[in-house]
């Protein structure tokens, strides 16, 4: 199976990072990170030029991934802008390339609530895209500059555990979303 993560922070030492990456070991499998610094979304250059390299790459990587993992941090209680950024990308494609395609969200925030309004906005931003976002468990890490030690592993066992639990979900409608 093949997992492509997408990451909402650009950040070196992103905690959304950390996250997507213990998430994808859970998974198991083939994993590769999409590039999320696109061009702003402006249609002019789509209709002058066509999709820019970057996005037709992403797009190409939509296609052929089993499953998608989102890391969505929490701005100003929403999902950051390079995210929206890049759906609205994604939406420009021919076909609807995220069609049935199964997708796990996780976060990790400042804020106690681990970006749960983050990710529940997200969560509607996907919606008109047409995947198929699994609904539970939810993982949200709180305190996210507490929550890992220096290598980058999970400090509590019940994130960790939701973890397993959300990735052994996805791994699942991936196979079902193959047959
Ligand atoms: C512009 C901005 C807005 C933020 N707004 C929120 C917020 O609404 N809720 C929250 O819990 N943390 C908020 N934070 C703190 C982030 O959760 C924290 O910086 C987190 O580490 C960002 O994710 P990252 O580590 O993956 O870069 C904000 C940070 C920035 C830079």
């Amino acid at each position: 199976m093949g997992l492509l993560g997408l990451c909402g922070s650009l950040r070196r030492d992103s905690h959304n990072r950390k996250l997507m990456m213990l998430a994808a070991a859970s998974f198991g499998g083939r994993f590769e990170e999409g590039d999320l610094r696109l061009p702003l979304l402006d249609v002019d250059v789509q209709d002058e030029i066509g999709l820019p390299p970057e996005v037709q790459h992403l797009v190409e990587q939509i296609k052929v991934a089993d499953a998608l993992l989102i890391a969505c941090p929490e701005y100003n209680k929403a999902p950051p802008g390079l995210l929206k950024n890049a759906l609205d990308w994604i939406s420009r494609a021919p076909g609807h390339v995220l069609e049935g395609k199964p997708v796990a969200l996780v976060s990790a925030a400042a804020g106690r609530a681990g970006g749960e309004r983050s990710q529940s906005i997200m969560r509607w931003m996907l919606h008109p895209l047409r995947a198929e976002v699994l609904t539970h468990p939810e993982v949200l890490v709180g305190h996210a500059a507490d929550a890992f030690d220096a290598d980058g592993v999970l400090l509590s066992e019940r994130y960790r555990k939701a973890i397993d639990a959300l990735m052994a979900r996805l791994a699942q409608a991936a196979q079902q979303a193959s047959r």
